[in-house]
């Protein structure tokens, strides 16, 4: 709430607009922009995208590039890199880099992070997510948020709610028991508006139990307004809304989308119109108006000022107020800080999170860290090691200011007396999308059927593709060392579509099969947005190293922990199957949905439903359950020393609160840094629990034979679980079982409590 104030002079404010310039307010007047009250001193609120930088400008009216040579940002992780990190103090730096960056640009609202949960590893969009685990996701967002916020910008928590695929993703139907919604997708959305006080929140584009999200009035108005008395900005998503009196009459504030009719969105004239015909009252638009001047209070891009108080009759007057005067009006509020962008503090700061993000998967041998000293003619391989991310992915394509790829960040780190060769090892054809047509203005109909990694499966492709290995495979058994770089790219994680299954693109299974029988010690880097199925080569694999994609110091940052400067330190994000037919929501699910039936065809404006049957068992909760191997579990990544952790000790409060403390010690050679991770779950499990759930981590950093202690804090929320029946969380009294490992798998102390 502000103060109360100021919710009187947004009340007298609102009494001086007329219908007409309240709702120019309150939908897009540009593709990124809303309308401005210039009378009265209203500015637009103007926006950009998204999760890994400020996005660069597009003309106001349509989605070719306005072609500035000064949008060129800092391109930060994405929220996968970020959360691998399992450090919250970087997830804070990562926030600010973005606030800054944004301010610095000029916006008010950066539209990120998004918070969905990756339910399946074949969503698009899971590389601008954090997790499959809505404890880590709040954890990592809310320090996102708060970074962004306090340069006097707006985040934009995006999609609420449940948005979590890109199949269909307009008109896909999600239905979900209302235990899964509260415990899996909601967490992140409640700790946004709870906890960090978010000031701005993306609708998402898919229908929740048959109506648009939008929309949605269970959504937006009896979770999100009422029960968590959020009065934030709420925003569509670009073309998300699609009928006027659901919109109008649902607690959705702006109407933005991808198409430049501005007059003609649903709360643009159609509003209009209906209001002036009394079929919507004028109050709905007043409420929606209210809370876009709240957002600007609080954003510091207005303050409202009264006439009366001598002053501000200048600016008044300055500010086109010369007819008729009103009581008040807004004025720029000075004090707003003015961000920047660019800056070397930025690039430190990303390049610090790059490294904490990169995850060391195997070791065998321990062929990692190579010595750069003994390292005098290096065999490099891979399209990825050579190829810039920072320009694609759909919505979170940048201008990055650079982008230091693998292979530069390898020649950086070993300098002048190494020979590197590179040999691009696999064909990927450049479709040139692009050029034929802007991502964004086909992105609501036919995009899907354009994407996805197009292999070149024609005879002049495979001809390229036959070269490039043989070249890679005959070079390969002449070098001692060799690092192979592949994995998805944006042409795989990319909005709007989902992969059809787990397969590593480009026929690079093939490829690193062949490159491992004749240099078996050959490094195998990784990097994507989505779990890949190693299945083809991992036995043969002595080391593999995984990556998403980190920002514009990944390659950097990847050089340094190859060559031992760095210790890896990042943690898996999302388990990794073995295969397709593992995947809880194929398992017991209809993704990516099934089609309507013809009471639902009455019923709602959708093509698909989607229920989500596999319940609260998302990720690791289904795998650990059912004691399925998998390829990696959840929250598993190694270090180039080693940690050994002792017994926890528990100090009980008041009976729902703890304290647990559990000792480390680095036993090996290097310094470096151990993320701890705390789960709970019942003693006795109950079928329809999952066996442990994250409910607490902690990145501890050690010098060789040092000992720290990981500490937690355990409260009743911990514990509790949604009950259905009362449609209530509940802690149930009862023995439970406190999990220290160091991944969902590798549990190494194990304690019961009583809760009573
Ligand atoms: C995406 C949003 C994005 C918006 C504006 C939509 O297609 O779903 O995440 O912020 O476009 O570019």
């Amino acid at each position: 709430m502000l103060h109360k104030g100021y919710e009187r002079k947004i009340d007298q404010l609102v009494n001086e607009l007329t219908l007409e310039e309240k709702i120019k307010m309150i939908h897009g007047a540009g593709l990124f922009r809303t309308g401005a009250v210039e009378r009265l001193g209203i500015p637009p609120i103007v926006m950009s995208d998204g999760p890994t930088g400020v996005r660069f400008e597009f003309f106001n009216d349509n989605w070719g590039r306005a072609g500035h040579n000064d949008d060129g940002v800092t391109y930060c992780p994405s929220n996968s890199a970020i959360a691998a990190t399992w450090n919250r103090e970087l997830a804070g730096k990562s926030g600010t880099v973005l606030g800054e960056e944004a301010r610095g640009r000029g916006k008010d609202i950066i539209l990120a992070p998004g918070v969905n949960v990756m339910r399946t590893p074949l969503c698009g969009r899971n590389f601008e997510y954090f997790s499959e685990d809505p404890y880590l996701i709040s954890e990592m967002a809310v320090p996102v948020i708060e970074g962004i916020e306090s340069s006097d910008v707006g985040a934009c928590v995006k999609h609420f709610a449940v948005n979590n695929q890109e199949t269909e993703r307009n008109w896909v139907n999600v239905e979900i028991d209302e235990r899964t919604l509260r415990e899996i997708y909601l967490p992140a959305f409640e700790a946004a508006v709870k906890k960090a006080k978010v000031r701005s929140i993306m609708g998402a584009y898919n229908l929740f139990r048959g109506v648009h999200c939008c929309e949605n009035n269970e959504l937006l108005g009896e979770i999100l307004r009422k029960e968590w008395n959020y009065d934030g900005l709420i925003v569509s998503d670009w073309g998300g809304i699609h009928d006027t009196k659901a919109a109008a009459e649902s607690p959705i504030d702006v109407e933005m989308s991808i198409y430049a009719n501005f007059d003609e969105y649903c709360m643009a004239e159609p509003l209009l119109n209906a209001v002036r015909n009394g079929e919507i009252e004028e109050e709905r638009v007043d409420e929606k108006v209210k809370s876009i001047l709240r957002f600007m209070l609080r954003v510091k891009m207005i303050d409202i000022v009264e006439v009366e108080s001598g002053d501000n009759e200048q600016t008044a007057i300055s500010a086109g107020c010369t007819e008729q005067k009103p009581a008040v009006y807004a004025v720029r509020d000075r004090s707003r800080k003015k961000g920047s962008y660019d800056t070397s503090a930025h690039q430190d700061a990303v390049l610090e999170t790059a490294r904490e993000s990169i995850v060391l998967l195997k070791n065998e041998e321990q062929r990692l860290p190579l010595a750069p000293e003994k390292t005098h003619r290096l065999l490099v391989i891979g399209h990825n090691a050579a190829k810039l991310h920072s320009n694609g992915g759909g919505s979170a394509e940048i201008a990055a200011l650079y982008e230091i790829n693998p292979l530069l960040g390898i020649k950086m780190e070993l300098g002048g007396n190494c020979e590197v060769t590179y040999a691009e090892g696999y064909y990927v054809p450049d479709k040139n999308r692009q050029q034929v047509l802007n991502w964004q203005e086909v992105s609501l109909d036919e995009l899907a059927s354009e994407q996805g990694a197009y292999e070149g499966n024609d005879p002049e492709g495979q001809k390229i593709q036959k070269a490039l290995r043989e070249e890679a495979v005959a070079l390969a058994s002449e070098y001692d060392d060799v690092i192979f770089v592949g994995g998805l790219n944006h042409d795989t994680d990319e909005e709007g579509y989902d992969r059809p299954d787990l397969k590593l693109p480009y026929h690079q299974d093939e490829l690193i099969t062949e490159l491992l029988k004749v240099n078996p010690n050959m490094i195998i880097v990784m990097m994507a947005g989505n779990p890949v199925d190693m299945s083809a080569w991992i036995d043969d694999a002595k080391s593999i190293v995984w990556m998403s994609y980190a920002g514009m110091e990944g390659g950097r940052a990847l050089g340094e922990i190859l060559f031992g400067e760095v210790n890896p330190s990042g943690k898996l994000v999302m388990t990794m199957p073995k295969s397709l037919d593992q995947i809880p929501a194929m398992v017991f699910g209809d993704f990516p949905g099934r089609t309507l039936t013809e009471e639902e065809h009455e019923r709602m404006n959708a093509k698909l439903t989607e229920t989500y049957r596999e319940g609260v068992f998302v990720g690791y909760r289904y795998y650990d359950k059912y004691q399925i191997p998998v390829q990696f579990p959840f929250g598993h990544g190694l270090s180039y020393t080693a940690f050994s952790y002792g017994d926890m000790q528990v100090k009980e409060s008041d009976g729902q609160t703890f304290k647990v403390q559990i000792p480390v010690t680095n036993t090996g050679k290097l310094a470096g840094k151990e993320t701890v991770e705390l789960y709970v779950g019942e003693t006795e499990v109950s079928p329809e629990n999952p066996v442990k759930e994250l409910k607490g981590f902690c990145k501890l950093s050690l010098a060789p034979g040092e000992t720290k202690y990981a500490e937690f804090e355990l409260t009743a929320d911990a514990f509790r679980h949604f009950d259905e029946k009362t449609d209530a969380w509940k802690v149930i009294a009862g023995s439970y079982t406190i999990y220290i490992g160091s991944s969902v798998s590798d549990i190494r102390s194990v304690t019961t409590i009583t809760i009573k």
